[in-house]
């Protein structure tokens, strides 16, 4: 197993991630919280800005869920006095919003999230997992939304990062280069059960300092029952077939 990012690797990230809120970079990758909705809501992989994302929604759940496999990500969460941190708890407080903070692996299934989440999102996260695991987290995805529940992804690649700060990041499993290709994701999405509402492209100006070249995210809904009995297609390859003696979506 990795080892876990320290308290004062998390704390880095962020101050850093605040102080850099109002570039473009960051403007176009929080915007993708406006499409949060939903009652209930699920944070994949949530780090320290759990509670700072919810600013950015554009209605207040009343249940707000974030998992981490990280433990000192949630430690800090519950610790931290940072002013900005303790403002966005304030805001979720007044709205009475039941937050839950839970230190797993999203790789493995928890059944109390059946069917019960109206957004699912993961900032920086689902990108770095190899198409077998990535699909298997798709799947599971798909199992803990409501029917016509969207999942909301953003993710980094192109990476610039210096070799040891890349190597440092995938020894706490905060970063890796090893997701599938944009184009790729985009079947993956169709074969689990998603149609894309949308989906963005941003191509950093100035990828040497900023560390990354490209940014990009996509809002994908859950197919319900109805219209998945309603085409057939083969699951191993996604193609749309007239044959429905093919299974229909595993
Ligand atoms: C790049 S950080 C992004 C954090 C946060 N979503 C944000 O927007 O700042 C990746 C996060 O994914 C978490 N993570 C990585 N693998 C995970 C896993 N298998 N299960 C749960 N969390 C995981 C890391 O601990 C880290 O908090």
């Amino acid at each position: 197993m990795n080892k876990q990012a320290p308290l004062d690797f998390v704390e880095k990230y962020y101050t850093d991630d605040l102080a850099e809120r109002n570039t473009p970079e960051s403007l176009w990758a929080l915007k993708w919280l406006e499409e949060v909705k939903g009652e209930s809501v699920l944070s994949l992989g949530c780090g320290p800005n759990f509670y700072d994302d919810a600013q950015f929604f554009t209605n207040l759940p009343k249940e707000f869920v974030g998992i981490d496999l990280n433990e000192n990500n949630i430690a800090f969460l519950k610790q931290s006095t940072h002013p900005e941190i303790i403002r966005s708890k304030e805001v979720l407080d007044k709205n009475h919003t039941n937050i839950s903070l839970i230190v797993a692996n999203i790789k493995e299934k928890q059944d109390t999230f059946i069917n019960h989440f109206d957004t699912i999102y993961a900032n920086g996260v689902l990108g770095m997992f190899q198409e077998d695991n990535f699909v298997n987290l798709l799947k599971l995805i798909h199992l803990y939304l409501k029917p016509g529940g969207v999942l909301i992804d953003v993710d980094w690649t192109d990476v610039r990062l210096t070799r040891e700060k890349l190597q440092e990041r995938e020894s706490y499993e905060w970063y890796s280069t090893q997701g599938p290709s944009i184009q790729r994701i985009n079947e993956l999405l169709q074969k689990t059960g998603f149609t894309i509402l949308k989906h963005e492209v941003y191509t950093v100006p100035d990828p040497i300092s900023y560390n990354w070249g490209k940014i990009y995210g996509y809002v994908a809904k859950k197919i319900d029952s109805v219209e998945i009995a309603n085409k057939c297609w083969n699951p191993d390859t996604g193609v749309e077939t007239n044959d429905c003696e093919l299974k229909k979506i595993k």
